[in-house]
């Protein structure tokens, strides 16, 4: 590969307009492409970026000169893209979760492996210095054995109006979390026991509790809401513990470190996600995307295997079921 990555960005809504906005300023980088089935949405990003507009992946991806693409596109519309992709010869940024379910997501890893392209999910929090610094904290000489680990993520039900039954509450916040446990606990986790709210007709689930065990031995819990008042500063939070045998830690998303007072009240703003400083996005995801590109070139092994990201989908599953049935599941893996 040259010294620049020329990438390609599919579905441009929220998140995949920031990744086209990332690649197009990554030095790096040259953004070649974006592609969106809304085809004033795919103009007006090509527009802002000077990359080529497409209303069709397939026309997109069947650019030669493309070398690597994003793929953004909600949830349960992963595979067509991913396949498309991996057959075309493209490397790939696939956005978390690696498929709604996971069935979905092995045809996936399948047809990567058979296409032999490189292959990433963008589990964010594999680049966000505080979980960094938990899975650091948690190392088996610090820790000891993990006995205990829990992890909170808290919504805005604006978000789950915005997404509708396009998405969930599992596959939009809750991978995040369970990737993470896995990820910082070095274990994996066997069996669910979940249940669920759905009152404020979103279309998604608003609340998800769940106890949790792990291959090696902890128990764990997680809880998942959407249904907060969309006045809930920054429009989320999240918290993770671990305890182990011989120490723990924690993390606190539950603020971002600032606040704007103002006479109306008192707001706050990203100062790690993907917050725009200086005229560019910066943070976690930012940091993601050029990581991404910088392995890319190089080849070296991105941060995190796909075969971890798809650990986290039979867990989804699995809580789904649990949600659903009333009773505990094992994960299927
Ligand atoms: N890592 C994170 O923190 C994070 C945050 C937000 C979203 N995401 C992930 O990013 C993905 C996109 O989420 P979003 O919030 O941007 O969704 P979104 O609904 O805002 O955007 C999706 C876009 O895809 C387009 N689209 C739909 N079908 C298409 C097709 N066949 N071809 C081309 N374009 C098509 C839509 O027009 C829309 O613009 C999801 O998988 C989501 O889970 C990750």
């Amino acid at each position: 590969m040259s010294g620049t990555l020329k990438t390609g960005v599919i579905g441009l809504g929220f998140f995949g307009s920031r990744h086209a906005r990332i690649y197009a300023d990554h030095p790096a980088a040259e953004l070649v492409a974006v592609c969106d089935s809304d085809q004033a949405r795919a103009a007006a990003v090509a527009g802002e970026t000077g990359a080529q507009g497409f209303d069709d992946l397939h026309a997109l991806l069947a650019l030669p000169e493309l070398e690597a693409v994003s793929i953004c596109l909600p949830d349960r519309l992963h595979e067509e893209a991913a396949l498309a992709a991996a057959a075309a010869g493209k490397a790939i940024l696939l956005e978390k979760p690696l498929a709604h379910d996971a069935a979905t997501a092995r045809r996936i890893v399948e047809a990567v492996e058979k296409s032999g392209v490189r292959f990433m999910v963008g589990h964010i929090l594999r680049f966000d210095p505080r979980y960094v610094q938990t899975f650091y904290a948690a190392a088996p000489e610090r820790l000891g054995t993990p006995i205990h680990i829990r992890a909170k993520r808290s919504g805005i039900r604006a978000t789950a109006q915005r997404l509708g039954a396009s998405s969930s509450i599992l596959f939009y916040m809750g991978v995040h979390d369970i990737d993470a446990m896995q990820w910082i606990a070095r274990s994996r986790i066997s069996r669910v026991y979940a249940q669920k709210v759905e009152l404020l007709g979103t279309g998604n689930e608003d609340a998800l509790y769940a106890v949790v065990n792990f291959e090696n031995g902890a128990i764990g819990n997680i809880d998942y809401s959407w249904a907060w008042p969309d006045g809930l500063m920054n429009g989320f939070r999240s918290t993770l513990e671990i305890v182990g045998t011989k120490s723990a830690a924690y993390l606190d998303c539950t603020d971002q470190g600032l606040y704007v007072v103002e006479d109306e009240g008192t707001s706050g703003g990203d100062t790690h996600l993907w917050p725009e400083i200086n005229g560019r996005i910066a943070g976690d995801l930012a940091d993601e995307l050029g990581h991404f590109v910088q392995a890319t070139l190089s080849g070296k092994p991105y941060v995190q295997h796909y075969r971890e990201a798809l650990d986290a989908i039979p867990v989804l599953d699995a809580l789904a079921q649990s949600a659903q049935t009333g009773v505990p599941a094992e994960v299927v893996r």
